[in-house]
């Protein structure tokens, strides 16, 4: 039987994953690194670990099975969007890579949005000017590192790092693309007005492939190093939300999933290029071919959770702090939490939102405190959902609820009444990983298209409908939405 491994170079670590051509796992092994945050709202980190840790992986992986390494037919890579990579012209590292969530890129964003026109960017590349996406990154450089801009001669992400140096080739997949706002959305390619306007020569940047494209062979040293034969191709992937959708099934118009992780997101498949008008939402292409997704970006979903639980309850385990939360009514008795911890993206792209909670009174107790941060990380995420009806997404008929958040049935339920849609779970845990080993197999031949190779191996296992809360949580609804509004001076006063 073939084989395929996924990849996905991650913010804090790179795992490899071995699939069977029936989509089956094998194995799983991941290799951690941490990133450095040389000042404050910077983030980088070298790639050099990440090529590292991919070579570690791929070799535990294999090594945890016993398949004949001549099985392996196809590598599919993934992982962290928007980073900043940096190469010269003999292909070394130039800085370190300037990554998804660091937030230093403010004024570029403003000159990208006056330079271009902030209609015509949104118009072009589908998104407004984020400090999370990649061109203020390299704006930034042009401006304060001069002497590193006059070296670079390739722009990678950093997936696209690892690619390079398993195949030699220079190549990238068009989500991770579109992530850049270099990208013409509608072409799926790079918009040569976009980069005359910043100065990007086009020959810096990589060409771009549909996600189960082959975009080169393993050399013959990286294949004798990793125990693998010579030759075998590396496909296109894409960044780490496409793939993480293509991983549970979330590839066909009208299924919405919803990732409860750290941060979370919102992701729509559509048939054509949508786009928010006020480009509140990212508009990307999908790793599925000629299809594009729309995003919704919370920055602490899950992660709000978490810091609850450290700071009133840190010996408490998850199931239990929500567990205590069965008897406190829908509204947590009139207690809202705000969930912008780390500033916040979609629905509003603010650095300097801060989270809150509001309505506290001496009979709210620490289960109503934990209620209302799941309630309100919700009401953020239906923020993305309402954005994207405007975005003409009539029909959403399921939503595929994943992530370490995903794993509490009271969390669902209050997601499906506060959504007013069925939620439904699925096999799948490995993300974009497994997404990334699947569109290896389907490039490779196994599945004849992302569409079947999901319908062969994503089962749903799980489904909540909306409860009686369902009309309560519309008047909660429309209390939360205010609350951004009202406190934004002060948020920018505390800042
Ligand atoms: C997507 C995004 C993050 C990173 C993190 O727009 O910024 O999901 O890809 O992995």
């Amino acid at each position: 039987m073939n084989h395929f491994i996924g990849i996905d170079t991650s913010t804090t670590a790179t795992k490899a994953l071995l699939i069977n051509e029936k989509g089956d796992v094998l194995s799983v092994a991941s290799n951690e690194y941490g990133y450095e945050t040389p000042h404050p709202l910077w983030s980088e980190q070298s790639p050099l670990l990440w090529w590292d840790a991919t070579k570690q992986s791929i070799k535990d992986v294999l090594g945890k099975t016993k398949i004949d390494a001549n099985t392996v037919k196809g590598i599919g890579l993934t992982g962290q969007m928007h980073g900043l990579v940096l190469l010269d012209e003999n292909g070394e590292v130039l800085r370190p890579s300037i990554l998804w969530n660091d937030q230093r890129t403010a004024a570029e964003c403003d000159d990208m949005r006056q330079k271009l026109g902030k209609e015509k960017l949104i118009q072009i590349t589908g998104n407004d000017a984020l400090t999370g996406f990649t061109a203020p990154k390299i704006l930034w450089v042009q401006k304060n590192e001069p002497e590193i801009w006059k070296k670079a001669r390739h722009i990678l992400l950093p997936k696209d790092y690892v690619r390079y140096k398993l195949t030699n080739s220079f190549a990238m997949d068009k989500a991770d693309g579109a992530g850049t706002i270099l990208f013409d959305l509608a072409k799926r390619d790079w918009s040569a007005e976009v980069l005359s306007t910043f100065k990007i020569p086009a020959e810096y940047l990589p060409k771009t492939y549909e996600g189960i494209e082959s975009t080169g062979e393993l050399t013959q040293e990286v294949a004798k190093e990793l125990g693998l034969p010579t030759g075998i191709p590396v496909f296109a992937g894409g960044g780490d939300q496409a793939a993480s959708a293509v991983g549970t099934g979330a590839v066909r118009a009208g299924v919405v999933s919803i990732s409860l992780g750290t941060s979370g997101v919102v992701f729509a498949t559509t048939d054509s290029p949508s786009i928010e008008p006020n480009g509140r939402l990212h508009a990307f292409c999908h790793s599925v071919p000629n299809k594009w997704h729309l995003m919704g970006v919370m920055l602490s979903a899950a992660g709000s959770l978490r810091w609850h639980r450290d700071t009133f309850a840190p010996t408490a385990e998850y199931e239990k702090l929500i567990d205590a939360t069965k008897n406190i009514p829908a509204g947590s008795d009139g207690l809202f939490f705000l969930p912008y911890l780390t500033g916040e993206r979609t629905p509003h792209p603010d650095p300097l939102a801060r989270a809150a909670f509001v309505g506290l009174t001496i009979r709210h107790t620490l289960p109503h405190l934990t209620k209302a941060v799941l309630e309100g990380v919700s009401f953020g995420l239906r923020d993305s959902f309402e954005l994207m009806k405007s975005a003409g997404l009539k029909n959403i008929s399921q939503v595929r609820v994943t992530g370490g958040g995903a794993r509490s049935p009271i969390w669902r339920q209050i997601l499906a009444d506060i959504l007013n849609a069925e939620v439904v779970t699925v096999n799948t845990t490995e993300g974009a990983a497994y997404g990334a080993a699947l569109l290896a197999g389907t490039g490779s031949g196994a599945f004849r298209s992302v569409e079947e190779a999901c319908d062969a191996t994503i089962q749903i296992t799980g489904s909540v409908k909306p409860s009686d809360n369902q009309k309560s949580y519309e008047n909660s609804y429309s209390l939360y939405r205010d609350l951004y509004p009202s406190l934004k001076p002060t948020f920018d006063g505390v800042a």
